[in-house]
Order: structure tokens, then sequence, then C-alpha cells
């Protein structure tokens, strides 16, 4: 299969794709911005693995991947990227910081998506497998609501996929995992980690391997399954 993963260069996005690229028959195209020598290494460990630059802030970088996905033929299209996040409270958050957060988050993904469509809908085949967070389920945490509405966005829009692109044989579904050591939460406090683990059922932190192999299942999935979102937190929203 073609594949396309965003952001495929470090993190979750790069365990995706080793997990993808180990698979005899994938040819793994992903999506890197700053993580360039990541990027070329990921290239030199697969032979079907190949990088194409795509920054979501730089409209003619997001131009040029629009206009090379019909090239490129996908099967499947795994929207992972993510710019960044803008962590503050409501209440003295700028509304400007909302409106860039949709612009840099939302709109590539949607554009991304509309083009692997168009070719999904000629194949009459495809899947889209989008990367939400478990955020979105019950309590949002303080001070994350510009991504956690983003992401809330993607997950409407993931279920209007499913609904419109079915008759085409296209699927779209979604995974919403928990907390990850990644590139994203770098900055996030030693204690903070602690006491995650401390109040984790499991005691243990979600690893990237571990969602990569939901992403895998999803990849190989019957088109029956479509329109579903599959929660990794070791279901701590019951528990907790
Ligand atoms: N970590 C978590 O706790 C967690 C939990 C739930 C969901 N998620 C989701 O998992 C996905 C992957 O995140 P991650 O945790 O693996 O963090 P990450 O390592 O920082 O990955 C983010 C990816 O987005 C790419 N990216 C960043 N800025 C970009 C830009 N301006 N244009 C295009 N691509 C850009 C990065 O590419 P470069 O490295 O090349 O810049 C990177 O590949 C995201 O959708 C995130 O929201 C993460």
């Amino acid at each position: 299969m073609n594949i396309i993963v965003t952001g495929g260069s470090s993190g979750l996005g790069a365990s995706i794709v080793r997990g993808l690229a180990a698979q005899d028959g994938n040819m793994v195209y992903f999506t890197y911005s700053s993580s360039v020598d990541a990027a070329r290494e990921l290239e030199a460990q697969y032979p079907n693995a190949k990088a194409i630059h795509c920054n979501f802030a730089d409209e003619a970088s997001i131009q040029a991947l629009l206009n090379e996905i019909p090239t490129l033929q996908p099967d499947v299209l795994i929207n992972n990227a993510n710019g960044g996040i803008h962590k503050d409270h409501f209440y003295r958050t700028n509304p400007e910081v909302f409106l860039k957060g949709f612009e840099l988050n939302v709109m590539p993904t949607l554009r991304i998506t509309q083009e692997a469509i168009k070719v999904f809908r000629k194949k009459k085949f495809g899947k889209i497998i989008n990367i939400i967070t478990s955020a979105v389920i019950n309590k949002p945490p303080a001070g994350w609501a510009e991504y956690v509405a983003n992401k809330a966005y993607l997950l409407a829009m993931s279920k209007v996929w499913a609904t419109e692109c079915i008759k085409f044989n296209i699927t779209s579904n979604s995974i919403s995992p928990g907390f990850m050591q990644t590139k994203l939460t770098s900055d996030t406090d030693d204690r903070i980690i602690e006491s995650m683990i401390e109040g984790h059922p499991l005691r243990k932190l979600l690893t990237t391997d571990e969602v990569a192999d939901a992403v895998m299942f999803y990849v190989k999935a019957s088109q029956q399954i479509n329109g579903t979102n599959l929660v990794i937190n070791a279901g701590m929203d019951l528990v907790g």
C-alpha cells in the first residue's frame, strides 16, 4: 500500500513510519518540518520510506505537498502532524491565538485530506486515520483550550469523512492517545511526569510504539471498521 504519514520523522509519527516500513509491500511517504536529520536517517534505514518536506506554517510548502499527492497515489493517509500547542488558560488567551492555531493545525490537515480523498475516490478505496488525543474525552486538561478544541474539530471531521466517503469504500477512523513522552510534551516538568505515572492505571506511561501498533491495526483492518475513535489511555476515565 502507498501510505502518507504527516509528521513522520519524530515521536509517534516516527514509530508509525518504522512499523509500516518494516512490512513488505508498503511504500511510506512521510512529511517532516524541522527534523531533517531524523528524516534522512529513516530514509537510509528503510528503502521504502521517502521523506517529503512540509511546513504547515508555509503556504508554498503545503501547496507543494498538495500538488504531489496525486502522484503518490495514496491508499492510506495518516494525519499525525501537529505544529505545536499553545498552553494557557482560555480567559487570558488572545483570540488571535485560536485563529492562528486553527490555521496551523487544522487547515493543512483538511486540505491534505481533501486531496487524498480525490485520489481515493478514483481508486474506490482509501483509509484516513486521524491522531486526536484522549484530552477530547470527558475532562479536558486546564490550559489546553486551543489544542483540545482543534483536536475536537478534527474528531468531528473524521466522522464527517466516515459518513460522506464510505460509499466510495473510503473509511475514516481516529485514535485518541493519552500522554506520551515526545518532543511535543518535552517541556513537561519531571514532577508532573512522576505524578502522571503514579496516577496511571498501569503505573507506566503510554509509548509511541504502542499507539503505532493501533495505527497498524487500522491500516490492515476491514473497511467495515469506519467512524470509530479508539481511545488509548488504559481506561483512565473509567478508573480515575
Ligand atoms: N505526545 C502526546 O502526549 C500526545 C498525546 C495525544 C496525541 N498526540 C498527538 O500525536 C501526534 C504526534 O505528536 P508527538 O507527540 O509525536 O509529537 P512530536 O514528536 O513533536 O511530533 C509532531 C510532529 O508534527 C510535526 N510538525 C511540527 N510542526 C510542524 C509544522 N509547522 N508543519 C508540519 N509539521 C509539523 C513534527 O515534524 P518535525 O519534527 O519535522 O518538525 C513532528 O513530526 C500529534 O497529532 C499530537 O497532537 C500526542
